[in-house]
């Protein structure tokens, strides 16, 4: 008798916030162009949490809606990994707000930091606790509001990014989407191509680290942008070479909603044809660690994924990190 324990996803759920932000109100706040923004990213719009939405409310909306996907109880999860950047507060994590609210009280809980890569990040945790029998129900949220540390001042930035989150719960038993393989890195290296300096114990809040508006995200797009490619296609490769797999046993890419530039290039390289990748970056711009789980969800949704297709989650971030994993449905 076989008793190796399979990690599969067997539910998941997102949660948008309603404000719509269009590239043609962007028009009115810096110095850019509807036909700039989606020639150079894709993006159209992109949604905005409200002053009454935070992190962990739109959190809590996704893990609800991933749980009842699957009929499970809050009480039977062992564990919650929140991915995020933009966490409601440095500490208590925003896995603890969430445990409370949802109910969990058996859960352990806790956040993980991992840029716009975390969900993969988180994924390759609740493989392992699941694989080695350490833990049955695993919660992964990835959850960000990224218009909290973005200025709308600063074109480069503002245009990118939008708010959003997205749940799976991942189990030893069920149907669902199994997680093969996951593979993901690290280059500290390149730290401050993004970076958000302030706020930190490095340059706590004061009056000159406001001023200078240290609380806002930086970024070196261009730089960004050439990893980006680069670094993708490595992980692409380990988590396809590992099953002996290329790109034409796909039937589904999604990649880290960043920019359709971004995307096109790294379907190129695996000989990927549009209808095999799934995009949301045109409608909800990057909403970081979210943004890959935000797309998978809609996938699963849609029923676009059929009993023994294969999937690949892509992904990149600050850090620079990076990771991809494997799904198969069944
Ligand atoms: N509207 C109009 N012009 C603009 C805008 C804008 N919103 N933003 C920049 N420009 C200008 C620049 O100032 C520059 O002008 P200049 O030549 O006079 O200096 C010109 O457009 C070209 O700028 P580039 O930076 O070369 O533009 P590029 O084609 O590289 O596109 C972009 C910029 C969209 C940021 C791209 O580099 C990119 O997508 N990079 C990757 C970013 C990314 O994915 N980041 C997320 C990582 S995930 C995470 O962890 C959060």
């Amino acid at each position: 008798m076989n008793n190796q324990r399979i990690a599969r996803i067997i539910g998941s759920g997102s949660f948008l916030p309603e404000k719509v932000l269009t590239n043609k109100e962007l028009e009115s706040m810096v110095e850019t162009s509807d036909e700039w923004i989606v020639t150079r990213t894709g993006i159209k719009e992109r949604r905005v949490a409200s002053e009454e939405e935070h992190t962990s409310t739109m959190g809590i909306h996704a893990a609800k809606a991933a749980m009842d996907n699957c009929n499970i109880d809050p009480l039977e999860i062992d564990l919650i990994i929140v991915a995020t950047c933009t966490p409601d507060y440095l500490f208590p994590s925003t896995g603890a707000l969430i445990q409370r609210e949802i109910g969990a009280t058996n859960a352990a809980a806790f956040d993980l930091q991992a840029a716009c890569s975390g969900y993969i990040y988180a994924l390759s945790i609740a493989k392992s606790y699941i694989e080695s029998g350490f833990y049955k129900n695993i919660l992964i949220v990835a959850s960000e509001k990224i218009s909290s540390i973005v200025d709308y001042e600063d074109r480069n930035t503002c245009v990118l990014f939008g708010d959003g989150a997205s749940a799976s719960v991942i189990s030893h038993e069920g149907k669902g989407l199994e997680i093969r393989d996951v593979s993901i890195g690290t280059d500290g290296n390149q730290a401050e191509l993004l970076i958000l300096p302030g706020g930190g114990s490095r340059i706590p809040p004061s009056e000159q680290s406001l001023k200078d508006k240290q609380h806002f995200l930086k970024m070196e797009g261009r730089e960004v942008f050439k990893h980006a490619v680069r670094l993708m296609e490595v992980a692409a490769r380990q988590c396809l070479e590992s099953f002996n797999l290329k790109g034409s046993d796909l039937a589904w890419l999604v990649p880290h909603q960043a920019n359709i530039r971004i995307i096109s290039a790294i379907a190129k390289r695996f000989g990927l044809k549009d209808e095999n990748v799934h995009k949301t970056v045109h409608k909800y711009g990057n909403t970081s660690a979210s943004g890959v789980a935000i797309a998978l969800d809609e996938l699963v949704q849609d029923k676009k994924v059929a009993k023994g297709e294969n999937v690949l989650l892509v992904a990149f971030g600050a850090g620079l990190t990076w990771g991809a994993s494997l799904l198969t449905q069944n």
